[in-house]
Parts: structure tokens; sequence; C-alpha cells
């Protein structure tokens, strides 16, 4: 479904993605983990066409996106579904109107056409009965819920997940999980989702990409993951404070920036 070849993002002197080669394989939830910092929401943004690679390449469906009109992006959007990391509903609408909003931008569907579509997104996630209810009103989970059926509404081939368990109790995040592996099944849609909840990652995935400063260290089923004896690997499986992942990114030591030395921020 999508492939990348060189995938390469820069900014400033920071290389947020750094030669990334990866396949996303259709009907598939595909897996992004990492540590803070490690390029998934950067590469899920490139994938999702919401932003351009300094280098490299990416096809999506043997379309290359660096090649293709803005009308054809575009096109290629609408086919996409998107669960932003904080839900990003709109605030001053409501659950039945936040769903329904994809479908009345993009399409020309009568409102009975729309109000069975959005009733059975609403029902795919446990909402129905909640339509008149303002974001506000509605707990981290629910919200997520509701960012899903909106993310669902136009039928997408690819759904793109950043965090979707993420600040959520054990319970509501196992939901959202199981909703995601159920979805990409019954509708052999393509799911992409970042996160670095290593469990609930490695519980759903179907193939799972371990991203290290910017690079690719790891990729294969949830077994070959846990089984690596790759020592950064495992140090990111079991969490362990301490190990070849340094918790701190800095280029310059510390005694340097503490005494000032050239090339570090003055403190005066
Ligand atoms: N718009 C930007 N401008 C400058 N640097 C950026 C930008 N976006 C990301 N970066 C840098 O790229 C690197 C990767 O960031 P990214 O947001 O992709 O990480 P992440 O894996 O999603 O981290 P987290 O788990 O904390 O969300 C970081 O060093 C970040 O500072
Ligand atoms: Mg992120």
């Amino acid at each position: 479904m999508i492939e990348t070849k060189g995938l390469t993002k820069i900014y400033g002197n920071v290389a947020a993605l750094d030669d990334i080669n990866l396949q996303i394989k259709s009907g598939e939830v595909t897996v992004i983990l990492g540590g803070s910092g490690s390029g998934k929401t950067t590469l899920l943004r490139l994938l999702a066409g919401l932003e351009t690679p300094t280098s490299g390449s990416i096809m999506f469906a043997d379309e290359d996106l660096a090649e293709i009109s803005q009308k054809r992006l575009y096109e290629l959007r609408l086919r996409v579904g998107m669960l932003f990391q904080y839900s990003a509903l709109l605030n001053s609408l409501t659950v039945y109107e936040n769903v329904a909003f994809p479908l009345n931008e993009h399409t020309d569907l009568d409102d009975t056409i729309i109000h069975t579509m959005v009733t059975m997104k609403l029902e795919q996630v446990g909402l129905r009965g909640f339509e008149e209810m303002m974001p506000s009103q509605l707990s981290g989970g629910m919200a997520k819920r509701v960012a899903f059926a909106r993310a669902l509404a136009m039928d997408p081939q690819v759904v793109f997940f950043d965090e979707p368990t993420s600040g959520l109790d054990p319970i509501s995040a196992g939901v959202i999980s199981s909703l995601i592996h159920e979805t990409t099944v019954k509708t052999r849609m393509t799911s992409v989702v970042v996160t670095h909840d290593v469990q609930a990652g490695l519980d759903i995935a179907d193939h799972v990409i371990l991203l290290w400063q910017g690079r690719v260290i790891a990729e294969g089923k949830s077994n070959t993951i846990k089984n690596s004896d790759d020592p950064r690997v495992q140090q990111f499986i079991e969490g362990r404070p301490n190990g070849p992942i340094p918790f701190s990114r800095s280029q310059t030591a510390y005694i340097d920036d503490l005494t000032h030395k050239p090339g570090c921020v003055r403190l005066d």
C-alpha cells in the first residue's frame, strides 16, 4: 500500500528521519514504536502527505507523492483517515456534527444518507446515543472514539493513528486497541499506528517497526521484536532507563555547558 525509499527529513541540523526504507502492507495493522523524539510523528505526517521529505520517496499505491499534482494529492488524502494525538475534535460542534464534518465538507450526499453513515460509524465505536453531546462533556476515551468515528467517516483505505491510547486508563486503552484491530480486520482497511505504548502496540500489530533516532532499528512480527537480541530493542521493550539508548540527546558534554564553553548557550 505504501513504500518509502531513503526517506529523510531534516529540520535545521536534526535528522528527524534518516534513510527510512519501509513497506506498509494493505489490510494489516502496522505499528510504529519508538521513544520520544525518535521521529514517529514526523514519519506519520510524511506518510499521510501532510509534509514533504527532504529526500527520498513515498509511493502510495503505485503513485509517487513527490511527482503527483496538488489536485491528485488532495484526492488521495480523501482516501486517508487521521486520528490526531489529542483527538482534535471541533469544540463548538456536537459528536454527530464532528463525525458528519468530513462528509459535509467533501461530499454532496443527502442529509438522510449522511445520517445513516454517521449512525453506522458511531455504532462501530460504541457511541450511538451520544450524538448530541459536546466534546467538553466527553471523557478522554470517548473523545478518542469520536475521533476514530470521524476518521472512518469517509470509509478510508488507510487510517493513521497518532498515539491513540496515550493518556487513557488501561481499560479505555484496551477498548481503543481492540477497536483498531477489529475494524482493520472487518473492513479490510490498512492501519498505521504510532505509539510508545509497547504492550498495546505489540498486541495489535501484524508488523512492527521500531524507530530510534530517526532510523529503523528493528522490524518484523511482534514475536520477532520481543525475541530480538539487539540490546537497544530489549531496553525499549523492557522500559529500562539504563542501556544503549541514552535519556539525553545532547550533542555537547554536560561539563562544557556548565562552564560556558564556545557553542553553548550562555546563561548571562
Ligand atoms: N517542525 C519541526 N521543526 C523542527 N524540528 C522538529 C519539527 N518536528 C519534529 N522535529 C524534531 O524531529 C525529531 C523527531 O520528532 P517527532 O515529533 O517526530 O518525534 P516523536 O517520535 O513523535 O516523539 P514523541 O514520542 O515525543 O511524540 C525531534 O528531535 C524534534 O525536535
Ligand atoms: Mg510524536
